[in-house]
């Protein structure tokens, strides 16, 4: 049988926006039938009514009010109508739900409006006058279209969320790490001065049980070693705070603090820690003072770790130099090519603009061999006996470097040393 836009037997143009609300526990597809003859949509609505939930339109107003109030899965869509034509309506459509699947109902059309609705993903053509399995079979096929994409969509969807889950699990997996790791490098750190307090106070222990009264010189010694045990114990303290704040992520203030001020602490701290031993040990200020935008801690931590992997690295007497300089020009980072003896790090972090600070330590030691150089970044990697080292060392400067926005360059010579350069972002020293 042929269905032509013939007017069919119950016309009621009431019925132009009424949705059939058979209520099912599946939603039915919803099919919106645009057409401005009554005929052809009574026809159409008999078709469909007892498969679909049918919206139907006499015109494109009709039909774009319809699509914002309600989800359509398909539409049907005659070409020729009086005001808008099929294809502006398929356009607003589009604006409304992109993913209508749109069927054309066409009469001698040209092929550029074809190509219209072709430019507008209609998803089939149907030339009047059509057979009822014909519309049947278009409709039927882009009803299923839109059930599959829509499982698409929910399933994408359900990944998604599955996703993020399993990223929530890493990180917080990834917290619990970092909370291990942070505190074993409070114990690492604060394993320095402690090593140092502990020694004075044995010094001091053993002046008190050897005079019997206590003279002014004797005050004067007790009065120094305090000093030093003072300090010590601050910067435990400092050094457990910088990272418990980290632990609660708290980004501490970047504290201006001068560079030479802070290489004569570090010099204090180098001559009386126990791995000095009778190792020569140089330090040379800047020229001109300046800040540098790091926790004054932090870079004495840098410093030292380094100092101290210097002094330990060879059981014999050596040198080990610290050295700084202002670069009032950024570096030319394409200059530094890694190989198996050189590695830059973090340039991805670094705040590359001048004036840089540039520290050194240098020492004349065996080196670093080139299978050992990419293992000396990794946590808890040591070459050390055990009970000598924990591995910590480097992993806390790289860290506390890229908190500060600065690089790292490594230099090693097998049989002439190993040199760790620190490139820091300065800063106007405040008065
Ligand atoms: N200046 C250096 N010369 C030669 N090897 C070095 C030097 N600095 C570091 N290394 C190598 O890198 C390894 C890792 O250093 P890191 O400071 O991380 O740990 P560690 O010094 O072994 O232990 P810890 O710091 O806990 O004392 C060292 O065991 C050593 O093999
Ligand atoms: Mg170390």
């Amino acid at each position: 049988m042929a269905l032509t836009a013939d007017p069919a037997t119950e016309a009621n143009s009431a019925a132009a926006n009424l949705i059939e609300a058979t209520v099912t526990p599946k939603r039915r597809g919803t099919l919106l039938v645009v057409d401005d003859e009554d005929g052809a949509r009574q026809s159409l609505r008999m078709v469909f009514k007892d498969d679909y939930d049918l919206l139907m339109a006499e015109d494109g107003p009709t039909a774009i009010k319809l699509a914002q109030d309600h989800p359509i899965d398909v539409a049907v869509l005659d070409i020729r109508m009086a005001g808008m034509s099929g294809i502006e309506v398929l356009e607003r459509l589009r604006y409304v739900n992109p993913d209508i699947e749109a069927i054309m109902i066409t009469a001698y059309e040209t092929t550029d409006t074809i190509r219209q609705a072709l430019r507008l993903r209609a998803s089939d053509y149907i030339n009047k006058p059509f057979e009822i399995a014909t519309i049947r079979a278009a409709v039927s096929q882009a009803m299923q279209r839109r059930t599959l994409e829509s499982e698409i969509h929910s399933s994408a969807e359900k990944i998604q969320q599955l996703l993020a889950e399993l990223q929530n699990q890493r990180i917080e997996e990834q917290i619990a790490k970092t909370r291990g790791d942070i505190y074993a490098s409070i114990i690492h750190d604060i394993n320095g001065p402690l090593t140092v307090i502990c020694g004075f106070v044995q010094v001091l222990n053993r002046r008190f049980n050897q005079a019997s009264r206590l003279d002014v010189a004797d005050l004067e010694f007790i009065r120094e070693r305090l000093n030093i045990i003072r300090r010590q114990t601050s910067n435990c303290i400092e050094i457990s705070r910088r990272y418990l704040g980290f632990l609660r992520r708290q980004k501490d203030e970047t504290a201006r603090v001068g560079v030479n001020q802070m290489l004569n602490d570090l010099n204090q701290l180098v001559r009386v820690h126990p791995s000095l031993q009778d190792n020569d040990f140089g330090i040379q200020l800047l020229a001109e003072d300046i800040g540098v935008k790091i926790n004054g801690t932090d870079l004495i931590q840098i410093l030292l770790n380094l100092a101290v992997n210097g002094f330990q690295c060879a059981p014999f007497s050596h040198r080990v130099d610290i050295s700084g300089e202002v670069l009032q020009e950024p570096l030319r980072l394409q200059a530094f090519k890694d190989s198996p003896q050189d590695r830059l790090l973090n340039v991805e972090g670094f705040n590359n603009s001048a004036p840089l600070v540039k520290l050194r330590v240098r020492d004349d030691g065996p080196g670093i061999p080139p299978e050992v150089l990419p293992k000396i970044f990794q946590p808890y990697f040591t070459t050390k006996g055990p009970r000598q080292g924990t591995g910590l060392g480097l992993n806390i400067v790289q860290r506390l470097i890229k908190e500060g926005n600065g690089a790292l360059h490594i230099h090693t010579h097998v049989g002439e040393g190993t040199t760790f350069t620190i490139y820091l972002p300065g800063a106007k020293l405040a008065k």
